[in-house]
């Protein structure tokens, strides 16, 4: 993992650790931070040491500014702009990742970075994070999801006027809308992230993983596919716990190793 670019990997104590790092270019997001982030996320879900994720932004000034406009909006035709995204589905697989995700912003979060965020499970904002979806003014729509995702998590109304003025939004609103949860200072975005993760690490993680299904899968199918959603990932957790069980008191109930020459007891 030590040897990506734009993005940098850590991982400690059960949380990876995800930084947005062209601190330079306030974290645009280019075609070879979607490459890194792609690795980043297969590792994140594939391995069992990891049961949470944290995305941050490296530098003062941004979480991200969204796409990086000296590549997007730049290529040599639409059809080639249009193979670069669909070669690697960056949003499908955020979106796919079945381990709670948590989003620490801070100064600009724009066009993809307020994508990425909403593509996370939980999102903390410092007071100095700004909010903005620009693409109205260059004339495109959000393409990282940022149509479905907006108004799944601050509701229609909302979502159409962020997006169709392209108004930025300082962290106070942001909550107020809740496109955030919590805003902190400054100095305690990471600790409150940590401190969320930290929480929900001490829980087993198929029950972890599968409460996060149920909200964000469910919450597509209407009520009553969603309830049935719910009830099949309680059953296979419920036999799971039960399997697990059994497995345990099975092993205790193991006969001790016979001596063939030892008689019956008594
Ligand atoms: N793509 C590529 N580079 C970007 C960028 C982006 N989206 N956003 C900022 N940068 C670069 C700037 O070009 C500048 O680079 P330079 O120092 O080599 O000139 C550097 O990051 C710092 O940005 P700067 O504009 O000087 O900072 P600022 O504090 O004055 O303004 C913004 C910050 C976010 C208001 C301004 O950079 C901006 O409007 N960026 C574009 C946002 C946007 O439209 N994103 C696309 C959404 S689809």
């Amino acid at each position: 993992m030590s040897n990506f670019e734009v993005v940098i990997y850590e991982k400690k104590d059960e949380i990876g650790y995800v930084t947005l790092n062209r601190p330079q270019a306030l974290n645009a997001y280019n075609i070879q931070m979607r490459d890194e982030l792609y690795q980043v996320l297969e590792a994140i879900e594939d391995d069992p040491g990891v049961k949470v994720a944290i995305f941050k932004g490296a530098g003062d000034k941004a979480f991200c500014a969204g796409a990086d406009l000296t590549e997007f909006l730049t290529a040599p035709s639409p059809v080639i702009a249009r193979q670069a995204r669909w070669e690697r589905d960056i949003w499908g697989l955020l979106l796919s990742i079945t381990k709670p995700l948590i989003a620490a912003l801070h100064g600009y979060v724009l066009g993809s970075g307020i994508e990425i965020a909403l593509c996370c499970d939980i999102r903390v904002a410092s007071e100095d994070a700004q909010f903005g979806v620009p693409e109205m003014g260059l004339g495109i729509i959000p393409a990282a999801g940022g149509s479905q995702t907006l108004p799944r998590v601050m509701g229609m109304a909302p979502a159409l006027e962020v997006l169709l003025t392209s108004r930025w939004i300082k962290a106070g609103e942001a909550h107020r809308l809740k496109l955030v949860n919590q805003v902190v200072s400054r100095g305690d975005l990471l600790p409150t992230a940590e401190g969320l993760a930290g929480k929900i690490k001490t829980y087993d993680r198929t029950a972890i993983n599968y409460a996060k299904q149920a909200i964000t899968r469910g919450l597509d199918l209407g009520l009553e596919r969603g309830l049935g959603l719910e009830a099949n990932l309680a059953d296979y957790l419920l036999t799971s716990f039960v399997k697990k069980a059994t497995l345990k008191s099975s092993s205790w109930a193991l006969p001790a190793p016979t001596d063939s020459r030892a008689g019956p007891p008594g």
